[in-house]
């Protein structure tokens, strides 16, 4: 796969003016999408602050996806709870479905979408579990009403009512009255190891740009494609 530079650099000049145009909804002084860009993540945590400055309500929110055992998709939110060059992290309940079919086929997708700045982040690749350390440290920084919320949800197991939620959350307020909330064993983290990024920018008359980078061999790469 061609590095980006090369391919802009053999580009009509009208063209390369075209990619590199921005638009009225871009408010970076940075050029979205660099010709040069340095590790993706840099890119996304770029990206993650525009949106973050944009005023998007959830600007860590992210769709992810995983399979099951006979192949179908499923695709729920979660939030980003960390970044870097290892992966992204997100937490939730082990005993999910989401847990269930990471333990079967440990790969996924996350997808991104601030509509503030018309901008798509998409990351795939396999995940892992965080350690217990990584999951005690965040578990420990969350609000108290938090913790015991994560104590009482069976996530996504089917409940009678409301009731039984209220009912679980009292029942764990009272066994932990004071004092920290240990993490409950059922619940930690996952991290998305990434081998694909790609990077989407609304143009006018879906002239949109497009860079997606590809880990090949510990290098990352990055190609344009047609939007
Ligand atoms: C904006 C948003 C953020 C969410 N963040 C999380 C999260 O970080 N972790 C989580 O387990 N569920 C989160 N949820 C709930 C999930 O979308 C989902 O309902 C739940 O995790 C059960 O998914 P599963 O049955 O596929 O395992 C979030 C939902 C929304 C709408």
């Amino acid at each position: 796969m061609a590095p980006v530079g090369a391919l802009r650099r053999n580009m009509p000049g009208r063209l390369r003016g075209a990619l590199t145009r921005r638009t009225a909804a871009q408010s970076s002084a940075e050029p979205p999408l660099r010709e040069e860009a340095s590790h993706p993540v840099d890119q996304f945590h770029r990206w993650l602050a525009d949106a973050t400055r944009s005023g998007e309500s959830e600007p860590t929110a992210m769709a992810l996806a995983t399979s099951d055992a006979q192949g179908s998709p499923n695709v729920r939110m979660v939030l980003l709870k960390q970044a870097d060059s290892r992966g992204f992290v997100f937490y939730t309940n082990l005993g999910s479905p989401k847990a269930s079919e990471l333990a079967g086929r440990p790969k996924a997708a996350l997808c991104f979408y601030w509509g503030r700045l018309g901008r798509q982040v998409r990351v795939s690749g396999k995940v892992e579990p965080v350690t217990d350390e990584e999951a005690d440290a965040y578990f420990s920084k969350r609000p108290r009403l938090s913790q015991l919320g994560a104590w009482a949800s069976k996530q996504s197991k089917p409940m009678r009512g409301y009731y039984d939620l209220e009912k679980a959350c009292a029942s764990f307020a009272l066994r932990y009255p004071v004092g920290a909330v240990p993490r409950p064993p059922f619940w930690s983290g996952y991290r998305v190891v990434p081998d694909r990024i790609e990077f989407w920018l609304q143009k006018p008359f879906r002239r949109h740009e497009r860079i997606v980078h590809v880990l090949e061999n510990g290098e990352w790469r990055q190609q344009w494609l047609f939007p």
